[in-house]
């Protein structure tokens, strides 16, 4: 759990570190990890899915640091690139505990998984199957494989993160028959050992309804191998996309509710077809490290602007925006904000917090009460941006993008440090 609070003059702190010391040494913004925020949440997935494989999604956030702490808290974990399978590997991550995901990978990407000897491989495509199977022989390895399949479930979230209904570009459709065709290549290839199959139907998902249809058309297709090709697959993977609070109207998830409710789940569908229950697996990436990070910014100006009906808006410009959290802009994400510097006794005003981009939607929290008294030099904190703000951030305007502050006991570590213009420069052959 968080170990955010309020001082007794107002400010902010966060693993015993008050956010005006850490701006005033280090600057803003900042992304500020709780570290042991991130290592409870860590744990209690583990702990409440115990005897299934917990794998930290680490396209969620992942550095040196964070993958060093999910190896001591006893998870495995994903990677959906050659960049993150890079940085875990820099971080001294047993490969045999990370799972390998993508829908493209390129026959050096898997000819470097399998030297490093990942864990496994979840294959996304025919052509995939058909590289993978080319390295193995290459190399003279064995490559364990995951068939990502899709379940044709609709999660009710935004629609460019839902993962599971037909017309997207993941996985091999249950319906048309690929999956089953996928299974057989694989077996049919002597370098690739089949483990089981793997289904993510989306991400920020609040109820488990997706997951027991996927779950149950999942393991028909188990059922389905075994009758027909008489192959028992040992595991499956139910993926991740277990939801967060962004702000306090949100029902966040508690992971032994949901290992209750998933396990209930495939213990059914399992019984109901016959077939023994595999060794199961989850991915979860957002409910681990999203709440773990606030972003912390200056105030730098204050506008207040007149709406229809005689109503007003301030606008408070922060330095920083769409290039550290694009989650607003992109997927109309909601965030909430709380000053961080002071105490304020002002009177609530409808506010807009927004970045220093040259864009009008560049917007970090759409409509929030804000205090009637902020001004410049104020610092703002924006909770529940560990998940995809700093991995997804951008140089847009030549922003730089911010640091990684590890928060603990009342010490700073800096994870990742602040961009500097010359890192800007650096690829720039002209300059
Ligand atoms: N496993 C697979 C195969 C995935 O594709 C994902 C997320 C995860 C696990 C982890 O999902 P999580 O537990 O973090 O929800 N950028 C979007 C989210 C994209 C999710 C992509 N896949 C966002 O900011 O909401």
């Amino acid at each position: 759990s968080s170990t955010a609070r309020k001082t007794d003059d107002g400010a902010l702190e966060v693993g015993g570190v008050d956010l005006r010391a850490l701006v005033a040494e280090h600057g803003s913004p900042a992304y500020v990890l709780d570290e042991a925020d991130f290592r409870s949440r860590a744990r209690a997935f583990r702990d409440a899915f115990a005897g299934y494989d917990v794998y930290y999604a680490g396209k969620a956030f992942l550095c040196t640091t964070v993958a060093r702490w999910v190896a001591e808290e006893g998870l495995s974990l994903d990677v959906c690139s050659a960049g993150e399978l890079t940085v875990a590997l820099r971080a001294g991550f047993d490969p045999a505990r990370i799972g390998y995901h993508g829908n493209n990978k390129t026959t050096a990407e898997l000819r470097r998984a399998v030297t490093a000897g990942v864990g496994r491989v979840v294959v996304d495509s025919f052509q995939e199957i058909e590289r993978l199977a080319a390295v193995t022989r290459e190399l003279g390895a064995t490559a364990r494989v995951l068939v990502r399949v899709t379940a044709g479930v609709e999660a009710h979230t935004h629609e460019y993160i839902a993962t599971a209904h037909e017309d997207q570009k993941f996985g091999f459709s249950i319906t048309s028959g690929d999956a089953l065709d996928a299974v057989r290549r694989v077996l049919d290839a002597p370098g690739l050992e089949l483990r089981g199959l793997h289904s993510h139907i989306g991400s920020q998902i609040f109820d488990t309804s997706g997951f027991e249809v996927a779950a149950r058309r999942v393991l028909s297709l188990h059922a389905q191998v075994s009758s027909e090709l008489g192959v028992t697959m040992p595991e499956m993977d139910l993926g991740g996309g277990f939801g967060i609070a962004y702000t306090t109207q949100d029902d966040p998830s508690d992971p032994a509710q949901l290992a209750t409710e998933l396990t209930k789940i495939v213990e059914h569908e399992a019984r109901a077809l016959g077939i023994e229950v595999p060794e199961l697996s989850i991915e979860p990436g957002r409910a681990i490290v999203g709440p773990a990070m606030c972003t912390v910014y200056e105030i730098g100006t204050v506008k207040e602007v007149g709406l229809d009906a005689g109503a007003r808006r301030t606008y408070v410009s922060v330095d920083g925006g769409m290039s550290d959290n694009i989650r607003t802009a992109l997927y109309d994400a909601d965030y909430s904000c709380t000053i961080a510097s002071r105490r304020s006794e002002a009177t609530p005003v409808l506010g807009r917090v927004v970045g220093k981009h040259c864009e009008a939607g560049d917007i970090v929290v759409k409509d929030e009460f804000v205090p009637g008294d902020l001004v410049p030099g104020d610092l703002l904190a924006v909770p529940g941006t560990g998940a995809y703000c700093r991995s997804m951030a951008s140089n847009y305007n030549h922003a730089l993008r911010p640091p990684v502050l590890a928060v603990r006991d009342g010490a700073v570590t800096i994870a990742v440090r602040r961009e500097t213009e010359d890192d800007l420069l650096r690829t720039d052959v002209g300059a």
